[in-house]
């Protein structure tokens, strides 16, 4: 199990030195912290909190880094619906040339709905039932990531009984330590996604006899969070020469699904740079006559997104202070010790600095956002930024403690809208029924 990374030295987590590494951030004197050119006051006054807030800029931009990284190579990225399914959000990707990969009917017909062709679309996921694998068939996806030899049958059977023929690509377990924590780590041979590198050649083999089938290529996704470039490099050399082995055998395979795991910066690491990735992809794969494609979604999305949350009260002389935000809004640090950092919005909230744990209301001690954190001393309404909260954040959401969804804001330079009003309280039963027999 990779041991969770160590807690960056607390100099470095100073509101002020976090803010600094931060470009889409700025500290202005009167209206307290800017997100592109909009104040985050304006939207708490607005919509209340907590509230996510998604900078569009960001977004445009790391898309636009990832595409120009890639450029003279025949390589497609398909945003990973999961981290962050908002419409808006799979709008904007669309806009700005990405595909989508999906890991559920859900998500296939969001993606769907929010403009992005099926033909753009990729779907992975180790456990699709019958439905969700007709719906693809149906609405044409470029193709399916095969995850077992027992999946293959199922869809050899859906596809020959809609007289359609399945483009798929089957995901290999590389066997490669991603190195991050052991809950988004994904290509160990321990793990249940893919199919295991040894079994991989000879159900390619089979994959090409089955009738509704036809084999294009290889996928695999090692885990998320990946800094360093070395277990990307070890699981695309075990793919490239399964894939020359198969081109032996007479196969053809056009196709490599990279997956997705690009690291960003939470509190100090050095984020994984798209330039060195697409140097791995031109080592590795570069002269095979391959279409890659790559599934990023925490890269392009987590530092563009953070959760605005109010104070409710500091307790035991400021050792606990307790926001209006919780596990079930934003869920990483209870389930994975993930570091977020948290800034003061203000204004003012510049004096100096002392340690305090921050936390949501929520009636678990497991609902802490931070332990010893540095803050300025801060009061009843004050506002906080939750940073990084752009990827596997509201989507994991959930509404413990009858705590209803909270608000979403998008905002580009100056502008800004809501994108997801506040969940109402009464929409929290609405579906419910009360049965007869209770009277
Ligand atoms: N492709 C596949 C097949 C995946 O399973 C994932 C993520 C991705 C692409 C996108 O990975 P990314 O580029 O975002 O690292 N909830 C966890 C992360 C779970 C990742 C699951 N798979 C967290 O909050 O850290």
């Amino acid at each position: 199990m990779a041991a969770p990374s160590p807690l960056p030295a607390l100099d470095d987590l100073t509101p002020e030195a976090l803010i600094a590494a931060r470009p889409f951030l700025k500290r202005h004197a009167q209206s307290g912290l800017l997100l592109e050119e909009v104040p985050l006051n304006a939207i708490a006054d607005a919509l209340g909190t907590p509230t996510w807030v998604y900078s569009a800029g960001t977004m445009r931009k790391r898309l636009a880094e990832l595409t120009a990284a890639l450029s003279g190579l025949d390589a497609h990225i398909h945003f990973a619906v999961k981290s962050n399914d908002h419409l808006a959000v799979l709008r904007l990707m669309a806009q700005g040339g990405a595909g989508a990969d999906v890991v559920s009917g859900g998500e296939l017909l969001r993606a769907r709905h929010a403009g992005i062709a099926a033909s753009n679309i990729v779907f992975s996921g180790v456990g699709k039932t019958a439905d969700e694998i007709r719906l693809a068939l149906s609405e044409g996806i470029y193709q399916l990531n095969v995850e077992s030899a027992e999946e293959l049958e199922m869809i050899s059977a859906i596809a020959s009984n809609m007289g359609k023929t399945a483009d798929i690509v089957l995901r290999i377990n590389p066997d490669v330590d991603a190195g991050t924590h052991a809950k988004i780590t994904t290509g160990l041979a321990d793990n249940k996604f893919g199919i295991q590198y040894q079994d991989a050649a000879a159900l390619y083999a089979h994959a090409a006899s089955l009738p509704g089938i036809s084999p294009q290529g290889l996928a695999l996704h090692i885990g998320s969070q990946i800094l360093s470039m070395a277990p990307f490099r070890a699981a695309y050399a075990r793919a490239a020469q399964l894939i020359r082995t198969l081109r032996a055998s007479g196969h053809s395979v056009t196709r490599m699904d990279c997956g997705g795991g690009l690291g960003i910066l939470y509190a100090d690491e050095a984020e994984a740079s798209p330039a060195a990735f697409a140097g791995v992809l031109r080592q590795e794969f570069g002269n095979m006559g391959l279409t890659l494609m790559t599934e990023p979604g925490r890269w392009l999305v987590g530092n563009a997104g953070l959760l605005l949350s109010s104070v409710i009260l500091t307790k035991a002389d400021g050792r606990f202070t307790v926001l209006d935000a919780a596990m079930n809004d934003l869920v990483r640090p209870a389930m994975y010790d993930a570091f977020h950092a948290i800034v003061p919005v203000g204004p003012g909230n510049n004096g100096p600095l002392h340690e305090t744990d921050i936390v949501g209301p929520v009636c678990e001690t497991g609902d802490t956002f931070a332990r010893h954190r540095p803050m300025p001393s801060l009061n009843s309404a004050d506002r906080v930024a939750i940073l990084e909260a752009g990827a596997y954040g509201a989507v994991m959401s959930s509404t413990y403690n009858s705590r209803p969804l909270a608000a979403i804001a998008m905002v580009d330079g100056a502008n800004w809208a809501t994108i997801r009003a506040r969940q109402s309280v009464e929409s929290l039963w609405s579906g419910e029924l009360i049965p007869e027999f209770l009277g």
